[in-house]
């Protein structure tokens, strides 16, 4: 979240700051916007540039020189004409709720909030579509469709306060995705604004669509570094009929492992399949969720479809979780368990964040058959380095939340060491950096682990194509080279 999060309280992994725009070229845009834009769309003052200058990631918070509140497509092409023409930095930001740094100023500049664009435009019942501008947080739109009898599947935990523009920057994707896909597989067309002010409409309204490159797809997961979006056209599909929960209680989160392996191996697909470890179960006990006392790591797993086929699905899990060594499987007997039950799983970041002075939360991807042996890793390398961790996630997807937590900032070097482990490990097991929080700053510096040279300076190429000055949220993504990216 944006709010309040003071610039000294940063993370305690050493970075070396990115050089910051220089003092002049600032007051110049800081004119200039207010001239174009108006003093109550353009923030300069300190007090209120601070909610612009951290996410909910470990990146030190870092101050803009200015702050423009966007309630339009044209505010957008403006600012981004001014910043162009000064080649100051843009760092577009809706809700600040992501995790790797993507909405941090890192070279200060410009902070584009598009927060004021919340138009729930259009619900197409026929066309199963909607179009929304990118403030629109995300619980509204879930909400304004299921009146509909329809359904847009991603919610990466923070439904309440993340929004559409801030997804689709960064593909969001949530326990859903394990059964209906991520915000990419939602997003039919967007409009954009580029780094020089243009206005452009990318991808389709229909359901089928191969017109020339797919830049849609190449835009959402972007990071913010090749265009503003400034409306999106997204996929619905109808409301499934029938919704149960089951919350599996294991000894171990070995054995919740296995039970999502043989999960996955019989063919079957839950919408969601979460795995929770031992430090989290505590955390949630602690939180005030009645928690059977055999319980030291959890599965949360909910199947919907029609009245048939669910109660097959639930029966099949079931089984499949009870051989797999459960204490118990219990099943959500109305909606207010249910909802319960998930409220504790989408406050598990922020319950968790309080138990150390430091947090960071990687959402490491590997194949789902090698999930038990990077659980035993992440045991073994917290062991070696010393860090405290704590791991929960979506386990369908392979995807896992293993957290690093540490209180003395001279621990520093060791969760350094400890990160370097996980991702070298993950990347040996055929894994992947990132799953859903994107690259953002805080992995930029361990890219050319997975992908090669020629892969890293293909993309830099494709963003040089949309931004030639670099303007566009620098410092994400790429690795630093020389004097950084700014
Ligand atoms: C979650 C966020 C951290 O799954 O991705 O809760
Ligand atoms: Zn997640």
């Amino acid at each position: 979240m944006g709010d309040a999060r003071r610039i000294d309280e940063g993370s305690a992994l050493r970075r070396v700051p990115f050089p910051r725009v220089g003092a002049a070229a600032a007051n110049r845009v800081k004119l200039e916007l207010s001239r174009a834009l108006g003093d109550s769309k353009v923030l300069v003052d300190d007090d209120a540039l601070l909610q612009f200058a951290g996410d909910e990631s470990e990146q030190e918070p870092v101050l803009p020189d200015v702050a423009v509140l966007a309630t339009s497509a044209e505010d957008i092409a403006v600012t981004l004409r001014i910043a162009t023409a000064h080649a100051v930095p843009v760092t577009p930001r809706a809700a600040g709720s992501g995790k790797s740094g993507g909405a941090v100023p890192v070279c200060g500049g410009i902070v584009l909030s598009v927060l004021g664009m919340t138009g729930l435009e259009e619900i197409d019942r026929n066309e199963q579509l909607a179009v929304v501008g990118p403030g629109t947080i995300l619980a509204d739109l879930h909400a304004a469709v299921e009146l509909e009898g329809l359904f847009y599947p991603p919610d990466p935990n923070s439904l309440k306060i993340c929004t559409i523009g801030g997804n689709i920057a960064e593909n969001a994707g949530g326990p859903r995705a394990f059964k209906y896909g991520v915000t990419r597989d939602y997003v039919l067309g967007l409009e954009v604004v580029t780094a020089d002010g243009t206005p452009m409409s990318v991808g389709r309204r229909t359901k089928k669509g191969v017109t020339g490159y797919d830049l849609t797809s190449l835009l959402v997961g972007s990071e913010g570094t090749l265009a503003v979006t400034t409306r999106a056209t997204l996929r619905l599909i109808p409301k499934p009929i029938e919704l149960v929960t089951l919350l599996g209680l294991f000894a171990s989160v070995e054995d919740t492992m296995r039970a999502v392996e043989a999960i996955v191996r019989a063919g079957l697909v839950p919408r969601c399949l979460e795995v929770l470890d031992e430090t989290c179960v505590i955390a949630i006990r602690a939180e005030g969720v009645p928690m059977d006392a055999r319980a030291a790591a959890l599965l949360i797993v909910e199947v919907d479809g029609d009245a048939v086929s669910v109660e097959r699905q639930m029966e099949e899990v079931g089984q499949r979780a009870m051989d797999a060594g459960a204490v118990e499987v219990l099943v959500a007997q109305n909606s207010a368990q249910r909802e319960r039950l998930w409220e504790a799983r989408r406050q598990l970041s922020y319950v968790t964040k309080r138990m150390a002075r430091w947090k960071i939360s990687e959402d490491v991807v590997v194949p789902r058959m090698q999930l038990a042996a990077l659980v035993r890793e992440v045991g073994a390398l917290s062991e070696r380095t010393g860090v405290k961790t704590l791991s929960y996630g979506h386990a369908g997807d392979g995807n896992l939340h293993v957290n690093f937590l540490w209180d003395d900032p001279d621990d520093a070097p060791k969760v350094e060491r400890a990160l370097g482990e996980l991702f070298r490990a993950v990347l040996a097991m055929r894994g992947t950096l990132t799953g859903e929080h994107g690259v953002g700053t805080s992995k930029a510096g361990y890219l050319h682990l997975e992908q090669s040279e020629s892969v890293i300076a293909l993309q830099e190429r494709i963003k040089t194509a949309f931004d030639p000055k670099g303007i566009l949220n620098p410092g994400k993504i790429f690795p630093r080279r020389g004097h950084g990216s700014c």
